[in-house]
């Protein structure tokens, strides 16, 4: 097709069929849609000459405007040519035609070996939480009116950095909330500077991970444990090493002589995850001094330490000693609500400065307005007052699935001790009976968290992580009835 009379047919009947179909697009939008579909697909072939605009207004009956508002931009895009004087042109489209192209087929994509590693460490489903999810809050209690008139104050007030680029570390003002909080109920050695806001405990240990390890370095980890932290570990190209975890927590002591020094020490000695230990203080002395001796850092993963029942909030393994080689990082996802992507890391003053510069490189900084609101939340005690209510709550909770698995205790179910968090294991005689539990639940509508798949090596002990927090009292009673009855069936 080369004469520009054709075209001009071509593009009347292509544009037409356009107008046909009701849709929103403008004129010029659907001019440019037919004008790019027909070059690509061949009916306006390489080198062939559009008529001039005023003859395609003319004939499609709309304005010039229109008509230069498509080709412009078809020009700009490199699907035209304009040849001063001579006109329009179709470009030499180097892609071919639709037709002589190979198109891939873009359905089972293959991922890198990094992302198909990184799969392992994701559950498949994004179905909608049911009864026993682990580390979901109650996210029907969260306070929503006082936390949107803390947004609406610091929206209206927002200075204009807060619209920039920045890399500070975060507001001010939540430092210094946040640094009061973590030294008076933590025992967190640390000043304002020391704290980098970043968007949860995730992206704390990726910085980490990528900041003070190198690809192949080991990073001990809890075993079985967290399984955000160990994809992290992952993607950074860290050698997992897998520490066993007892009745005690992280046991280095258990770990073969011949095994290769830690670069990275991942832990959640307050309360360990899943199985709720807590890491004596035998054990907290001797965790620093085994890092001292290799030069390692300990990552000291606080998540959850809010919610303890029978005692006060235990110090951490940083504030134990003076220059201790641990990364505090805590997050707001358990104590508010996952979505608000807030967390934060405590680091040695020596580092604070390149962490700050890395993380503005790599993540950005932003949510400042959320950051100053958080600050006020905490800094006029609706923090504590929701973390309190938040622990009456959670030790309701807890109670109510304790009572409704009382049938399948009495018979020997075993379930972890339950004085803090948010969640229980229940331990299973067999990775059978674990399976089958787990396929009964999903038949059930119930999404059942195996324990073994908290495991890097083949797992030990069979079991399900019950999360009793973000359900409600009726929605736990269902989901434990059906669980202790099935318990027994099976058991
Ligand atoms: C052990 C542990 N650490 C940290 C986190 C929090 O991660 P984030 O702050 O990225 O939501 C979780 C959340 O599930 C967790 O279970």
């Amino acid at each position: 097709m080369t004469d520009p009379n054709a075209h001009r047919l071509w593009i009347q009947e292509a544009l037409n069929l356009q107008l046909a179909e009701p849709d929103d697009r403008t004129l010029s939008q659907r001019l440019y849609d037919a004008l790019r579909s027909g070059i690509q697909q061949g009916q306006l072939p390489h080198g062939s000459a559009l008529p001039s605009s005023r003859q395609l207004a003319s004939s499609l009956g709309i304005g010039r405007n229109t008509v230069l508002g498509a080709t412009d931009r078809l020009i700009a895009e490199g699907f035209l040519v304009s040849r001063p004087g001579a006109g329009v042109f179709v470009a030499d489209w180097q892609w071919g035609t639709q037709q002589d192209l190979k198109i891939p087929s873009l359905t089972n994509v293959a991922l890198s070996q990094r992302g198909e590693r990184l799969l392992e460490f994701t559950a498949p489903s994004s179905e909608r939480h049911t009864a026993f999810e682990p580390g979901v809050p109650a996210l029907d209690r969260f306070p929503r009116e006082r936390w949107q008139r803390l947004l609406r104050r610091h929206q209206q007030r927002a200075p204009v950095e807060w619209f920039d680029y920045q890399n500070a570390g975060g507001v001010n003002a939540l430092r210094e909330a946040l640094c009061d909080y973590l030294r008076l109920s933590r025992s967190v050695r640390c000043h304002p500077e020391q704290i980098l806001i970043t968007q949860g405990a995730q992206q704390g240990f990726e910085l980490v991970a990528r900041l003070l390890a190198d690809v192949g370095d080991s990073v001990w980890m809890e075993e079985p444990g967290y399984g955000g932290a160990q994809a992290c570990f992952a993607s950074a190209g860290l050698t997992l090493q897998p520490v066993p975890v007892d009745s005690d927590g992280l046991n280095v002591a258990s770990l073969p002589a011949e095994t290769p020094p830690p670069k990275l020490i991942y832990v959640t000695p307050s309360h360990q995850y899943p199985s709720g230990t807590t890491l004596p203080l035998s054990r907290r002395t001797a965790l620093l001094a085994l890092a001292q001796r290799h030069g390692a850092w300990i990552i000291e993963d606080d998540y959850d330490s809010e919610f303890r029942y029978t005692s006060a909030p235990i110090a951490s393994l940083q504030g134990l000693m003076d220059n201790a080689p641990v990364i505090y990082v805590g997050t707001f996802s358990k104590v508010l609500y996952p979505g608000l992507r807030l967390g934060y890391l405590v680091l040695p003053p020596s580092l604070v400065a390149n962490f700050q510069r890395i993380n503005a490189r790599l993540h950005r900084e932003g949510q400042y307005v959320a950051q100053a609101a958080l600050a006020d939340f905490i800094g006029e005690g609706h923090f504590s007052r929701h973390v309190a209510r938040m622990r009456k709550c959670y030790r309701h909770r807890q109670a109510t699935l304790r009572q409704a698995l009382a049938p399948a205790v009495s018979h020997g179910l075993e379930l972890s001790s339950g004085h803090a968090g948010m969640h229980l294991v229940a331990y299973l005689q067999s990775h059978a009976l674990e399976r089958e539990l787990v396929h009964r639940g999903k038949q059930a509508g119930l999404r059942l968290s195996p324990l073994s798949s908290f495991y890097l090596q083949a797992p030990s002990r069979p079991g399900l992580v019950l999360g009793y927090a973000g359900a409600t009292e009726a929605e736990i009673e269902r989901a434990s009835r059906w669980l202790s009855e099935t318990w027994l069936a099976l058991a």
